[in-house]
């Protein structure tokens, strides 16, 4: 199974970001960068906005997978894209009008991305699942990184993947929260195929080789 691996630079550190951007890249490194947007609303933690990520995406190759966990991503996303961003994703408990928001992303050129708290169910969203390249499921309430991994969610990321199997979909599905080299071996089994890690990977003392031991046991 192919599998990409997004560290999440939320654990890096953010004086650095270029230098922990080019950390994870390079052959065989991250396929994407996460890039975790709150706004103090949506989520009770304040990270960054649209000049970081505009900064941030002429500093490093890596594409950039900003997850906005945010309110009115309706106004904001398309920002996001303009700003280089190659994928991003929208909390589906904020957007006034999902649908029309994920094909706006896709036409501005990034991928259009869907995601869902641990308390949100995927059955109400089925229908949306073509207008979308991926679908992110949280391990995790977010918000903070460094949470433990939360194994009840794994019924659900096994009953999307079957979702999207029926539809016959080339859907990513994302999980982010609490990944690890003891609990990605799970999710991969679940179904999931993109994973975010943020401890996991910056908490390690050699950035590059935790990715790689990541993807390494995703793909067992
Ligand atoms: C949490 C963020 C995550 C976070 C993951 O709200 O969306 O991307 O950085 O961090 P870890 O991998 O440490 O759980
Ligand atoms: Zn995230």
């Amino acid at each position: 199974m192919a599998v990409q691996i997004s560290p999440s630079i939320l654990s890096a550190d953010f004086a650095r970001l270029a230098e922990e951007a080019k950390a994870v890249g390079g052959p065989g490194g991250a396929d994407w960068l996460h890039v975790d947007v709150m706004d103090n609303h949506f989520v009770p933690n304040l990270t960054l906005g649209v000049p970081v990520v505009e900064s941030l995406s002429r500093a490093t190759d890596t594409p950039l997978d900003c997850h906005l966990m945010i309110e009115d991503p309706d106004r904001w996303a398309p920002q996001y894209v303009e700003a280089g961003a190659g994928s991003v994703t929208f909390h589906v408990e904020a957007a006034a009008a999902p649908v029309r928001l994920a094909r706006e992303i896709r036409a501005k050129g990034a991928r259009a991305s869907m995601a869902l708290k641990p308390a949100t169910p995927i059955e109400p969203y089925e229908d949306l699942l073509p207008e979308l390249d991926m679908l992110l499921i949280m391990t995790v309430e977010p918000g903070f990184g460094g949470q433990a991994f939360l194994d009840i969610m794994l019924p659900k990321i096994r009953r999307t993947r079957e979702l999207i199997s029926k539809h016959g979909l080339e859907l990513w599905l994302q999980i982010d929260g609490g990944v690890s080299a003891s609990t990605i071996e799970r999710c991969a089994e679940a179904g999931a195929d993109v994973f975010v890690a943020g401890s996991a990977v910056y908490g390690a003392e050699d950035p590059a080789a935790a990715v790689r031991a990541l993807r390494a046991t995703a793909e067992q």
